[in-house]
């Protein structure tokens, strides 16, 4: 098999808006920067990112600050989130919607011409900016635009299969062509991981076939890289139900934000029971719970979802704000929303952990290694605020991009380790052989797996037994067959997309199990209470012998001028409903 070389002052790995936004940082801070993914450049996740981008603009609720997003996102995080990465999104959110207009970014106006900002669940202003309901596909262009302006190398259709470490120092990467077979071997001085979360591991989705399937964590687990709060994964409300083969598909809280309704099958405004104050528009993870519970003591409808109806708005009103909702259930359903309510259910939708990094600069434990994005932990705590996760990618794949350019620009000599290479190469070798298992329905075991033993509600005995059956998939999958031919490649990037998974998974579970309190997006029916004693971070590396190893470490203390802004009593769990 042909292998070439490659090489670079910076390797980004991943193409969507933190890896984009990482290689323009870095090349603008004088470094010599590469690209690849596994996607088409203008097709990764975040072009299904709907609803919006958080900034304290001030534009419409003239009494926002950066102090009271901060305290939105602490209090919506359960208080594990890492002060500080907070306290710098939340001030450098502003700038960053600035440049991302001087990018192109097309934001809705006010009459006045000012950026205008919408309500999302859980924030105290209208501080949501936003590009109808396809805000991330519009940020994704404005940055592929730049990208090619500036004429970065973008290789598309690579698969990442190991990062190259020797001496506890991050030198390049090895992948493969999807389609081809053709290794490439990318010898950098610094790497930036940006390859997204783990998601697609559960039966319902917001995320594509092939994306989000944990690998990004797999491969800092594999590099010696320290992962935490795996467990805390939130549930999205409102995916789509129908049709099965998109169930999960993402309807945006922009609906809600718009002024949806909730409904139950009884056509009562269900939200009035879980939170009457705040109604549709409560943090996520309470309605996700509410949508849950309402589904599982049979108030739902016939496709087991429950209703969201926009229809007392002006058809134009919609078709201005909502176009991909509009659009997405005329062609998946035949369904004008316009009209009629939508069925929705919880939808697994973004992993609020992942790599840890410094805040400042993005850098893993790994000299040379760096991570942006929802690879990452620390940001969000044990439920995200919506609207944050496009502010994350942009500040902190700015802040990745140029430490690891200034990484670049400060090391003698660039490192690489021939031994290491051949090792990444046997390791590639190895898995390509006959066998009697196949890699897609081991994925959608693994998927099952997670959605039955470790989904909205949790329990100590269901997630150990979710833990047998990973296991017995892991075993299955020692015989996978993986025969590359005239078709291409997929079957290798499915079976290292399941090694991937399975990893991330155990993670998951085991960081479940290690969390006995409910917090946020991670509610356990045998321990409902939050424990006070648990504001922790649970992470988890490898031994030598690849075992996962998991400790706990306590959260950073809050900065007390800003600490004392927050309310504590209202980060009670009262009137949360378990199964
Ligand atoms: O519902 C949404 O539009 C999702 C936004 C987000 O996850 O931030």
């Amino acid at each position: 098999m042909k292998t070439r070389t490659q090489v670079s002052n910076v390797l980004v790995i991943g193409t969507g808006g933190a890896g984009m936004r990482a290689a323009i940082a870095a090349h603008e801070a004088g470094a010599d920067v590469i690209m690849i993914g596994k996607r088409l450049m203008r097709d990764p996740h975040t072009v299904l990112a709907a609803g919006g981008i958080n900034a304290s603009l001030a534009t419409v609720d003239a009494e926002d600050t950066w102090q009271q997003h901060f305290v939105d996102t602490v209090k919506d995080g359960y208080m594990l989130n890492d002060p500080e990465m907070v306290e710098l999104m939340v001030k450098d959110a502003p700038r960053a919607i600035e440049e991302l207009i001087e990018y192109g970014v097309d934001f809705a106006r006010t009459e006045t011409g000012a950026v205008d900002q919408r309500y999302f669940g859980a924030h105290t202003y209208r501080r949501t900016c936003y590009a109808g309901d396809f805000t991330g596909r519009e940020i994704v262009y404005a940055l592929a635009d730049k990208v090619e302006a500036l004429q970065l190398p973008i290789v598309e259709h690579n698969y990442v299969t190991r990062l190259l470490v020797d001496e506890g120092r991050c030198f390049g990467a090895l992948a493969f062509d999807i389609h081809t077979g053709e290794r490439t071997v990318y010898l950098a001085d610094a790497v930036i991981l940006a390859a997204g979360g783990h998601t697609r591991l559960w039966r319902r989705s917001s995320s594509r076939r092939d994306e989000n399937t944990g690998d990004g964590m797999s491969l800092a687990l594999d590099a010696g890289v320290a992962i935490a709060d795996m467990e805390l994964v939130q549930f999205h409300p409102t995916g789509m139900v129908a049709p099965e083969s998109i169930a999960g598909t993402l309807v945006t809280e922009a609906v809600r934000g718009e002024g949806g309704h909730l409904l139950n099958a009884d056509g009562e405004r269900y939200m009035a029971n879980y939170d009457a104050e705040r109604m549709e528009l409560s943090t996520r993870d309470r309605v996700a719970l509410a949508n849950y519970t309402e589904i599982v003591e049979g108030r739902g409808g016939p496709n087991g979802g429950v209703f969201l109806d926009i229809s007392h708005r002006e058809k134009d009103y919609i078709i201005e704000k909502l176009p991909r909702m509009h659009r997405q259930f005329l062609e998946h359903q035949m369904l004008d929303i316009s009209k009629t309510p939508m069925e929705v259910a919880p939808t697994a939708h973004y992993s609020m952990g992942g790599v840890v990094v410094d805040p400042q600069t993005c850098a893993t434990t790994v000299a040379g290694l760096y991570a942006a994005g929802e690879v990452t932990s620390g940001l969000h705590g044990a439920n995200r605020l919506g609207g944050n996760s496009l502010a994350e990618i942009v500040v902190f794949g700015r802040y990745a991009g140029e430490a690891a350019a200034d990484f670049s620009a400060e090391i003698p000599y660039q490192l690489r380790s021939p031994a290491k290479i051949r090792a990444a190469h046997a390791e590639l070798d190895a898995l390509i052989k006959s066998g009697d298992e196949m890699a897609r329905p081991l994925q959608r075991a693994v998927r099952d797996v997670m959605w039955q033993y470790c989904g909205v509600i949790r329990s100590g005995e269901r997630l150990m037994q979710g833990l047998e059956e990973l296991q017995a998939i892991k075993s299955r999958a020692a015989d996978l067959d993986v025969s590359p031919s005239s078709e291409g490649f997929h079957d290798l990037a499915l079976a290292l997309d399941l090694k991937a998974a399975i990893a991330s998974a155990e993670a998951t579970i085991r960081s479940a199990l290690a969390r006995t309190e409910s917090r946020g997006a991670h509610q356990r029916t045998d321990f409902p209470d939050t424990d006070p004693e648990l504001v922790v971070n649970f992470r988890i590396v490898l031994d030598a012998a690849g075992n996962q190893m998991i400790s706990s470490h306590d959260v950073k203390e809050t900065a007390p001028e800003l600490m004392h802004l927050i309310d504590e009593e209202e980060l009670s769990v009262a009137g949360r409903l378990l199964e």
